[in-house]
């Protein structure tokens, strides 16, 4: 595997899957679900799937990745050659199609809202008027076009480079960018007047409201929130050298994707409630409702610029991430070079993407049941591939794959009882609890 890349720094492993983790599903998603699930009653939940679930499951992830160094596909046929492991492999590259199709059109929707911000700082209209621009410029033809365009260009640019020089060196500039962004947004938005309402809302628990369909939810949003279930950290970690620590990474991923989440919840809530604006938008929350706040707070128009800028790079290098596990799997399989491999890609990227946002539009009497092009790949993916892609990547670590490649990868000794007690409890999750969680979740999801 001499030939193929890998990250040349640990900062640089960490600032690329951050990036990973860190998307539109913390800043857009996050906030929103909180706010159904009755606030900190939900969080609760969260924070007990990411640690018991979103952590073993990162790791199950990183063990395929790193013990193969290929592509999602690749990784499965090398540890289990000849076997049918390698359909979970290309499950991974379609729900990688399926959710970059999507994925752009919003991702397209935060760069027009940074050119808005920066052309007229979203100033003096009434709360009509934002509700009007966004379900205008949704619905048009050619600017969300040109915008999911301009994206995947940029995406293609970085990504048909080597990973040490492209999303390395990408991640590296905009991640550090985004922490400061994340920081000085919060505090912003602390010194509002009626922070502490909006502070109320995000932490304090409501257990009236907690049911199984928030327990699910939590779940949902912890798989989709740390970038799991579809080989992406498989694609991440294949890149990875010997001498990075994996549950120390895993760990590291999981509370930094849960901070920013947090953040992003101090960032939006207390300015919706300080203007007494509809805090359960769901979608429209960050281009509906955060530009009212933006026109009435000062400087309003340098809060939207940082806001959005805030919000593309989120998106950019999760996008960026789901981009590599496609151009792997098309460089690796069919022996092109990156550069081709990336053209190809990102040709089907843009057209179907461009199909997907005229379902706003023109193509908007085109439904499944109450659900546009849009809806039905936001919905089986999140709901349906990425589970049960989850679910079989845990069983194949957890029942298939020979424990000695769990040893070695994650530095286990089996003449030290700590060590096998942390094999046997890791183990135990990948094997019952993830399978069992999922299954249910799935199962519900679908009645
Ligand atoms: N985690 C990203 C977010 O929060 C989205 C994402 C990137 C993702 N790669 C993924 C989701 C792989 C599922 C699977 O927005």
């Amino acid at each position: 595997m001499s030939n193929r890349g890998h990250f040349a720094s640990k900062f640089g492993v960490l600032m690329a899957t951050v990036g990973s983790a860190v998307g539109l599903g913390n800043i857009w998603r996050f906030p929103y679900q909180v706010g159904n699930g009755g606030g900190g009653a939900f969080l609760l939940v969260y924070i007990l799937a990411v640690v018991l679930i979103g952590i073993p499951a990162i790791l199950a992830e990183f063990i395929v990745g790193r013990e193969s160094h290929a592509n999602v596909v690749g990784a499965f046929q090398k540890i289990r050659p000849g076997s049918n492991w390698k359909w979970v492999g290309y499950l991974g590259i379609l729900t990688g199609f399926v959710i970059d199709c999507y994925y752009c059109v919003v991702t397209g929707w935060t760069l027009y809202y940074l050119y808005a911000s920066l052309k007229t700082g979203f100033l003096g209209q009434t709360p009509e008027a934002y509700s009007q621009m966004f379900s205008t410029f949704s619905s048009s033809v050619w600017p969300p076009i040109i915008c999911l365009i301009v994206i995947i260009i940029v995406t293609g640019l970085i990504v048909s480079n080597e990973i040490k020089e492209g999303i390395e060196r990408a991640s590296k500039i905009m991640m550090p960018i985004l922490f400061i962004l994340l920081i000085v947004l919060s505090v912003n938005s602390l010194l509002l007047p009626g922070a502490t309402e909006g502070m109320r809302y995000l932490f304090i628990p409501d257990f009236t409201k907690l049911d199984l369909s928030t327990i699910l939810s939590a779940v949902g949003q912890a798989f989709f929130s740390m970038s799991l279930g579809m080989g992406c950290l498989i694609t991440y970690s294949s890149y990875f050298k010997e001498d990075v620590n994996l549950p120390r990474t895993a760990t590291q991923i999981a509370s930094i994707d849960l901070l920013v989440a947090l953040l992003s919840g101090v960032i939006i809530f207390p300015a919706v409630f300080s203007f007494n604006l509809e805090p359960s938008q769901g979608a429209g929350l960050v281009f509906i409702v955060l530009p009212n706040v933006f026109s009435q707070i000062q400087f309003g128009m340098i809060w939207s610029i940082l806001f959005y800028i805030l919000l593309f790079i989120a998106a950019l290098t999760s996008f960026l991430s789901i981009s590599e596990v496609v151009v792997a799997y098309i460089t690796e399989s069919f022996n092109i070079s990156r550069k081709w491999a990336t053209v190809i890609a990102c040709s089907i990227f843009a057209f179907v993407g461009s199909v997907c946002s005229l379902s706003f539009g023109p193509l908007s009497d085109y439904q499944l049941g109450s659900m546009n092009l849009f809806d039905v790949m936001d919905f089986s993916a999140t709901n349906l591939m990425l589970p049960a892609g989850g679910l079989l990547t845990s069983i194949f670590v957890g029942w298939i794959i020979d424990k000695k490649i769990i040893l070695r990868q994650l530095n286990l000794d089996t003449t030290n009882r700590q060590h096998i007690i942390i094999l046997k409890v890791f183990t135990f999750f990948l094997k019952y609890i993830i399978p069992a969680t999922i299954f249910v979740i799935m199962i519900t999801g679908l009645l």
